[in-house]
């Protein structure tokens, strides 16, 4: 029986649908069953959609910092799919102890560095700002502490000479577009042994 999938995000969504797709076009020890975002306008509920997964919005907003209220509803959401997995894909809240526990072992992130380089934001200015050669992502599973659990997988790109933000971000989205489908793929098999891409 295949695992069931559950994805997190935010924004555009292009991580999920290269979950999705990779779920759904080729042989996949897991299949997609259900995308989350906490705001109407993450672009990437259309995409979903289009893919024929279900969708639900969960606003964070009218919760009003209340964090375990916002996360119940998650969770109440999570069980009308019975997933198994738990995949953040460019999802940004951030879940409570009280949220990650009955995960524990079933969630992954993807991150935009090389962790445990650069936890938290902006990535990629503070790879540039700090003179890194090299950059890049990481799949790793979830635990309370922020980008902190098991690495799972990363892939690195090089920081060029007259980098900008923007081109180092694509640059390094271009692999996680390639590292999480993998790791995912790997994951739903049953191998947790960390990857490099
Ligand atoms: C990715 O860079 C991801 O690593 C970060 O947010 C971005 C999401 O992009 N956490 P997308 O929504 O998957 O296109």
């Amino acid at each position: 029986m295949k695992k069931r999938v559950a994805i997190f995000i935010s924004g555009g969504g292009s991580n999920m649908v290269r979950l999705i797709e990779d779920m759904q076009n080729t042989d996949h020890a897991a299949e997609p069953v259900l995308v989350v975002a906490n705001n109407s306008s993450a672009g990437g509920l259309k995409k979903a959609k289009s893919l024929g997964i279900a969708t639900v919005v969960v606003d964070h907003r009218p919760f009003n910092g209340d964090r375990s209220a916002f996360e119940a509803v998650l969770q109440s959401e999570l069980a009308k799919y019975w997933p198994d997995i738990l995949c953040l894909a460019g999802f940004m809240r951030i879940l409570t102890a009280g949220f990650v526990a009955p995960w524990d072992g079933r969630m992954l992130n993807i991150h935009p560095s090389i962790l445990p380089k650069y936890k938290g934001l902006n990535t990629h200015s503070r790879a540039l700002g700090a003179g890194d050669t090299e950059h890049g992502c990481t799949v790793h599973m979830v635990t309370p502490a922020l980008d902190d659990g098991p690495i799972l997988g990363q892939a690195k790109v090089p920081i060029l000479e007259g980098d900008t933000c923007e081109m180092l971000a694509a640059r390094v989205l271009e692999q996680e577009h390639r590292l999480y489908p993998t790791v995912l793929r790997r994951f739903a098999a049953g191998n947790m042994s960390p990857i490099m891409l």
